[in-house]
């Protein structure tokens, strides 16, 4: 049998919690089937990151009094220690806050200026005079427009699951000192994913699980909305190029940041990232929870055609360990931390 070459990735943990047995569904199946794979003499590389931006960061390193940059430090440790006891055995485990990945993003953003892939807008947002920032959606809470639950995220509903904007909120306040936000206008960079339906309504059914490609296609009914890819300072993140105060949204750079911890694996090993990444015969796997095969399964497969990147060959999408019939999650606080489980 010839050996295989298989890239293989588990999503990025965000940096600004700690990692709790709900995401080690994820870093477990993902390492036994690294493992098989590599028992069966194929040459494969499990790489994974943290993922380091976004506001919830920038928030948390403010509240503990610290830079972002010592709250990444901090759990990009901690996460190490935690998936090294679980003997989760990475080939390499990287940060996106690397000059690999901001390489790689503008990079690919070059590609987007000059396929003409980019358009930019006026867009009004929910804005914070005291703690003078734009609020991104989970900033912003209230009751639900549809069936009424109080104190809801500014996107979506827990209770019905029904999707909307902040500024639908009735009593919208600010999650981070409660007060009452403004409409406040800035202009805003689009990714046109709508020049990319064709090649993603071919690539889905090939590349994912059908009942996430049925899912996924109910949006092709209707042009596909272009991707707010900007966000205004302060932010922690890359700026974009040609555009002081306006950075990256996280989730551009988060699935970049694949990319660069293969980067850094390929240089410390001698091995060229071409070689692996865009080499025809290199089978590229990502593992995710289902909350984010939207960015893996459309947005993501977008921005690697658009930047000349052979796009996944499948993406392996797993349900939530719940409690109580919810997801485990880091951000309501109902998590079993993966120290308490390794310590009991
Ligand atoms: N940072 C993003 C991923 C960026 S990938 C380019 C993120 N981080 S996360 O920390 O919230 O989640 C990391 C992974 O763990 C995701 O695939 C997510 O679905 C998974 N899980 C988080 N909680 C989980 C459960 N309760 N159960 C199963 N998987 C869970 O999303
Ligand atoms: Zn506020």
């Amino acid at each position: 049998m010839k050996p295989r070459r298989l890239l293989v990735t588990s999503a990025l943990p965000y940096a600004n919690g700690a990692i709790h047995i709900g995401h080690l569904v994820e870093y477990l199946q993902t390492d036994f089937w690294v493992r098989f794979q590599k028992m069966r003499g194929h040459k494969c590389v499990y790489v994974c990151a943290d993922d380091t931006h976004g506001t919830p960061i920038m928030i948390r390193a403010r509240q503990e009094g610290i830079t972002p940059e010592e709250l990444i430090a901090r759990s990009y440790e901690s996460h190490v220690r935690d998936f090294s006891d679980f003997e989760i055995a990475f080939d390499n485990y990287y940060s996106t806050h690397s000059p690999e990945n901001r390489a790689f993003c503008e990079a690919i953003y070059a590609r987007m200026v000059e396929s003409n892939s980019l358009t930019t807008r006026m867009l009004p947002q929910l804005y914070c005079e005291h703690d003078r920032m734009f609020l991104p959606d989970r900033f912003v809470k209230g009751t639900c427009p549809k069936c009424q639950a109080a104190e809801q995220y500014g996107d979506s509903c827990d209770r019905c699951a029904a999707t909307y904007s902040p500024s639908d909120l009735a009593d919208a306040h600010c999650a981070i000192c409660g007060r009452k936000p403004v409409l406040r206008e800035s202009e805003h960079i689009f990714f046109e994913l709508e020049l990319y339906r064709e090649y993603l309504r071919e690539w889905l059914p090939e590349h994912t699980a059908r009942d996430v490609s049925n899912k996924l296609m109910e949006w092709f009914g209707e042009p596909l909305r272009a991707w707010d890819i900007s966000r205004d300072a302060p932010y922690f993140g890359f700026e974009i190029p040609g555009h002081p105060g306006k950075f990256f949204y996280v989730w551009v750079d988060a699935p970049i940041g694949y990319m660069a911890s293969l980067k850094n694996w390929c240089d410390r090993h001698g091995e060229s990232f071409e070689g692996w990444w865009n080499d025809p015969g290199t089978e590229i796997y990502h593992f995710i929870g289902k909350d984010i095969v939207r960015f893996h399964c459309l947005f993501w497969p977008a921005m690697l055609r658009c930047g000349g990147f052979k796009g996944p060959d499948q993406v392996f999408v797993h349900g939530f360990l719940t409690v109580n019939g919810e997801k485990m999650s880091k951000s309501k606080g109902t998590f079993i931390s993966a120290r308490t489980y390794l310590d009991h």
